[in-house]
């Protein structure tokens, strides 16, 4: 199996990559890092710990790390997300069973790296803030590091401003300093993300699986469907981070080219946006490999299947 480490803010699409992460045996799970996002630090955590207990994910140690931005303002995604970060279904006042590791994320990363005996995948689905401090801190780490598996950016346009998405406008510097790490990146954005939606047939197969945890996966995306409606007017909303996992599956599932992705630092209008010179017009070397075209199909059979297993244990 691929030995992986998640980086995420959950959020309604991290938790489903958590769940995809646990449940299917091409993946080895090892850790569990936090990073403020889709909500506050505090929140993306205990998000983390409540889908791991409602789950039973046992054994895999949930560590936090920044709460902010290397630079600019803190900015979340309530109106995506809602007030805890994933709004949706009833997780209960009560305190998870799966605890919190005393370790900051940094320090859960440096440990679980060198206690590997392989190189370890990273697979970041947030503001790319704890990766970038990691290579910055610790970079006699890179040879422990396999590759960097991440959600964020797109060829096109994006979400939260016109021409940035979400993750990468969270924190520019840090996605600036992982695309140019010198670390093999594989980048799935919004042109390859809202390919997979989770449409009105495919919450149908999670809820015919029947069990308690088919019923809160459910609810989630129930929730996830009636903010993109809102917000964005989409008929079903997009699943974007198991798309990382999905592919660490099955390398078939989405095709890859490679190109040169340049992240906006300044910008008048377009701080945080992804330039991914497809076309090879800018000289640079074609160094990342970006997701394109994505078999849906295949990707909602693993995520059924991934809510199938940890539902019936
Ligand atoms: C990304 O932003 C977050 O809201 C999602 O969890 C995903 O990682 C999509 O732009
Ligand atoms: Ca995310």
């Amino acid at each position: 199996p691929v030995p992986v480490i998640l980086d995420c803010d959950p959020g309604h699409d991290d938790a489903f990559n958590i769940l995809l992460a646990a449940a299917h045996p091409a993946i080895e799970l090892l850790a569990i890092t936090t990073v403020a996002g889709n909500q506050t630090l505090e929140k993306t955590t205990l998000n983390a710990r409540r889908v791991c207990s409602v789950a039973g994910i046992k054994g895999v140690p949930v560590a936090a790390g920044r709460d902010r931005p290397l630079h600019g303002p803190r900015r979340i995604a309530e109106n995506i997300h809602g007030d805890s970060g994933l709004d949706g279904p009833g997780f209960g006042e009560g305190e998870p069973d799966v605890p919190q590791d005393p370790r900051d994320a940094l320090t859960l990363i440096r440990d679980t790296l060198l206690a590997h005996p392989s190189p370890v995948t990273l697979v970041p689905t947030g503001p790319l803030t704890n990766i970038a401090v990691l290579l910055l801190a610790h970079p006699e780490l890179a040879g422990r590091i396999e590759r960097i598996v991440l959600m964020g950016g797109s060829t096109e346009r994006g979400n939260t401003t016109p021409a940035a998405e979400f993750n990468i406008l969270c924190d520019p510097e840090a996605a600036d300093i992982v695309f140019r790490s010198g670390l093999p990146v594989t980048m799935f954005g919004l042109n390859a993300t809202h390919q997979v939606r989770a449409t009105a047939e495919v919450v149908a197969r999670i809820a015919a699986l029947g069990t308690p945890l088919s019923a809160l996966c459910v609810d989630l995306l129930t929730y996830f469907a009636s903010t993109y409606r809102e917000v964005y007017g989409f008929e079903a909303p997009p699943l974007h981070d198991p798309l990382t996992v999905a592919h660490l599956i099955n390398p078939a599932l989405v095709s890859l080219v490679r190109a040169a992705v340049t992240v906006e630092l300044d910008g008048t209008h377009t701080r945080g946006a992804t330039l991914v010179d497809l076309h090879g017009v800018t000289g640079r070397p074609a160094d990342t490999e970006v997701g394109m075209e994505v078999d849906a199909d295949g990707f909602w059979d693993l995520i059924v299947e991934a809510v199938r297993v940890l539902g019936d244990p």
